[in-house]
């Protein structure tokens, strides 16, 4: 009903809206005054999580894209070495697993039938599981040896949103969990981090605000077929997720790429006036990967393309190439796809809505799929 939505159009929007206190109240109570997680909920012991020598995340849809970001932080930070997989593809092709393997499975629901396949094969095979999941109680937490909790509160549109940034953050506390009871080196960054996390809501919250040009770009681009996103180390992921929403929303055809496999065959797709969506790595950090994305714009913007560039605020190299410029608040390189995908909500929303689309109830998807 319409007192349901909260005077929103839709359960997307409100959930879109509600993704600053999504994040804060993940954070809640994770965080001691000292800048120390205390996750005593994850009740796998400190001693087994110093012996493990990999780390596994298995996922579907939207919660797969959160484990692929997941993995730079987790490798990064932990010099575990961490792989993520489609559940749906992990029983299939006997996957190397055994009590040193940590498996972290990612749902919102804690329903999703391939993912609960993928865990159930991974305990029996001695690997401990993690799970990281938004709704008490349900299946997949209870199959798994411990559950981080994600608060993003009930999520009813079909396409996840609020849940995909809580995931990312539930994700790097694991991150950060696993970094400080090994005894990182990375310890002092670690502590900038949970810093910075602290602030990321008021970061998601100030993109929320600056979203109306982004909307009139979108109802502008309702007459097209395809757009296709481009993104680097974890703008990959972001550009993954930003053609999925678009996908299951607004039934476009729409793609997500890794910039750097441009010239390695998706640039052939670039004619004119192809709307393109950039998400441009912070220029601080991974700056070569931003000069690259930068040059990598250039070449699709001679070829025709409509670019649509997500940069952060005060990157000025990127100006010259946009021709439509989407500002996002600076965070550390890590944790950019926090605030670099929201702009791609909102866009896939509005861009369904202006199609005529019904964005809370999408044609043929259901909100968690429980066969296989
Ligand atoms: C996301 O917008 C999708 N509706 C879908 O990909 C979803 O993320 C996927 O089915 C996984 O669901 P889960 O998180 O409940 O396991």
């Amino acid at each position: 009903s319409a007192a349901e939505k909260g005077g929103y159009a839709s359960f997307m929007l409100k959930e879109i809206a509600e993704q600053p206190k999504a994040v804060t109240d993940t954070l809640l109570g994770r965080i001691d005054g000292s800048g120390s997680l205390t996750l005593d909920e994850v009740r796998i012991p400190a001693n087994v999580l110093r012996e493990v020598d990999k780390v596994v995340i298995v996922a579907c849809g939207t919660a797969f894209h959160a484990g692929l970001i997941a993995k730079y932080a987790i490798e990064h930070w932990t010099r575990i070495p961490c792989e993520v997989e489609l559940a749906s593809e992990f029983r299939y092709r006997d996957p190397i697993l055994d009590q040193q393997t940590l498996v972290i499975a990612v749902s919102q629901s804690g329903e999703t039938m391939d993912t609960l396949m993928a865990l159930r094969h991974a305990r029996e095979q001695g690997a401990r599981v993690l799970a990281i999941c938004n709704t008490n109680g349900s299946t997949i937490p209870r199959e798994s040896d411990a559950v981080l909790y994600t608060h993003a509160g009930p999520e009813v549109a079909v396409a996840s949103t609020k849940a995909f940034l809580t995931q990312l953050v539930a994700c790097y506390l694991v991150a950060l969990y696993l970094g400080q009871v090994r005894g990182t080196k990375w310890a002092d960054e670690i502590r900038a981090v949970v810093r910075d996390l602290s602030s990321i809501s008021g970061a998601v919250e100030r993109v929320l605000g600056t979203m109306e040009p982004v909307r009139e770009l979108a109802r502008s681009l309702a007459g097209k077929d395809t757009v296709l996103f481009l993104g680097r180390h974890v703008g990959y992921p972001v550009a993954l997720e930003g053609a999925l929403k678009l996908k299951e929303l607004a039934y476009m055809h729409a793609e997500g790429f890794a910039a750097g496999e441009l010239k390695h065959g998706p640039i052939a797709l670039i004619e004119d006036d192809v709307p393109v969506v950039v998400v441009v790595p912070s220029p601080r950090g991974r700056s070569v990967l931003r000069d690259k994305i930068v040059s990598n714009i250039q070449e699709i913007r001679a070829r025709g393309a409509r670019t649509i560039v997500v940069a952060e605020e005060g990157d000025e190299a990127v100006v010259p190439y946009a021709d439509h410029l989407i500002r996002i608040p600076a965070t550390p390189t890590l944790l950019q796809p926090l605030v670099a995908t929201v702009p791609l909500q909102v866009f896939a929303c509005e861009l369904a809505t202006a199609r005529g689309n019904e964005v809370d109830q999408p044609r043929n998807l259901a909100k968690s799929v429980t066969v296989e």
